[in-house]
């Protein structure tokens, strides 16, 4: 049993601030999510299952790869435009809305930036298109937050790079054709010695190792990937040899504009839910939406869902118009990931026992929203981000 979905789910008050381009894909994007995505989204949570099938559609819609030029096989659209699309995604279904946020955002758009010719026709134009999936190789068993302190080596042998080591964590792991790993090419030189390489996964030597049994986002992959004498030709290092840590860092940046952004869609499905069961729910002679204990919890629900879908649209504003966004990124996925575990708290409050149980979506959106203040910078390093960036512009 679950509670129906909220009918006025295209009445978001925040639209008046998009254009008429985007308020149409809004729109596109929430019918899709609605009647494509929604209704498998409990299978895809309880059976782990990869949503291959709904991929395939968001593919063949440009979803894959939205930021992409047109040349180059993607939607030629704007940030904002992909942020549009995700936030429908991610009310519907977490685990889509990772695979989707990944491959746009962590291995479509670095090759966009950074990548040669030769890379874009072979691997961008398949990963735009949803042919091809790709991945984002940063975090090893020993280094997460600390991204500079990886192990993984690259060493240099004739006209090709040479990979080994292991990387964790890598959303898409085990589904992903295209890799994009950063690896030490200089050991003396810290974070100036990391190289970026475009691999492709059915290279001899590289495997998917542990894959992960998670709490939320069921239905996409977390894995290892092991790198074991992985030969790269020289064509495949992306940016300059030494630029890996500013690729995986600019990166990201783009990345949490994402993960703010699924933040805000799982938050919304937690106050969607919640607010339809506190009309359909009595206690003491009337719907408990009349009540203010519960008004309170729906109040303050919304309001820290608004407020993050705001900053989150600032940071992708900023972004389109070539400004600097790296702190409202950061800002945005602080505030965005944190508001949706308390809104995904709080709207298991207001469903009481039944919140609690499989019975209804809410304790999914609890489950998935956690990671969202762990993946592409802990809470911890966003409040680094945002410090540092302060110091900087005094
Ligand atoms: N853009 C471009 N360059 C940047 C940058 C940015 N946003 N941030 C830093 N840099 C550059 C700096 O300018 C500096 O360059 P110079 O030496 O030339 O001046 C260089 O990078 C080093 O910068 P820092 O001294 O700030 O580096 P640091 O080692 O102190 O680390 C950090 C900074 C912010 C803590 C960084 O390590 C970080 O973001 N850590 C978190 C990593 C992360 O988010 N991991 C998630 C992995 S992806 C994932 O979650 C998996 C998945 O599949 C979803």
């Amino acid at each position: 049993m679950a509670a129906a979905p909220n009918p006025k789910r295209n009445a978001l008050w925040s639209d008046v601030f998009l254009s008429d381009d985007h308020k149409v894909l809004a729109e596109m994007a929430r019918d899709f999510s609605r009647r494509e995505i929604e209704p498998l989204a409990e299978k895809i949570d309880r059976d782990h299952h990869f949503p291959r099938e709904i991929l395939r559609q968001m593919g063949a819609l440009g979803f894959m790869g939205i930021m992409v030029p047109v040349e180059w096989g993607g939607a030629g659209l704007d940030t904002m435009s992909y942020v549009t699309v995700l936030e429908e995604i991610s009310v519907a279904c977490a685990s889509t809305s990772v695979v989707m946020s990944v491959n746009n955002s962590l291995a479509c758009a670095p090759l966009v930036k950074f990548g040669s010719i030769e890379q874009k026709e072979r691997f961008l134009r398949p990963m735009a298109s949803g042919e091809k999936l790709g991945c984002y190789c940063l975090s090893e068993p020993g280094s997460g937050s600390d991204a500079a302190a990886m192990k993984t080596r690259a060493v240099k042998k004739g006209d090709k790079w040479i990979l080994n080591g292991v990387k964790n964590f890598i959303t898409n792991g085990r589904e992903a054709d295209y890799a994009i790993v950063y690896a030490i090419v200089d050991p003396d030189k810290k974070h100036k010695g990391i190289g970026a390489f475009v691999v492709d996964a059915k290279s001899k030597g590289y495997s998917v190792g542990k894959v992960e049994d998670k709490l939320g986002i069921c239905g996409s992959s977390t894995t290892q990937i092991v790198l074991e004498n992985v030969e790269v030709p020289e064509s495949c290092l992306l940016g300059a040899e030494n630029d890996g840590f500013k690729v995986a860092m600019s990166t990201l940046d783009g990345g949490r504009i994402g993960i703010a952004c699924q933040a805000v869609g799982i938050a919304r499905a937690a106050l969607e839910e919640a607010t339809a069961y506190s009309l359909e729910r009595e206690a003491f002679g009337k719907p408990i939406a009349d009540l203010g204990a519960i008004q309170i919890h729906l109040a303050d629900m919304a309001t820290k869902t608004d407020a993050s879908r705001l900053l989150m649209r600032a940071a992708a504003a900023l972004k389109d118009g070539d400004r600097p966004f790296s702190k409202q990124a950061a800002q945005a996925k602080l505030f965005a990931s944190e508001a949706c575990m308390e809104v995904s708290t709080r709207g298991i409050q207001v469903l009481g026992g039944y919140g609690y149980t499989k019975d209804y979506a809410m304790e999914r959106h609890f489950r998935d929203a956690k990671i969202t203040e762990i993946y592409e910078g802990t809470s911890e390093i966003q409040r680094i981000v945002i410090a540092r960036s302060l110091v900087k512009e005094l």
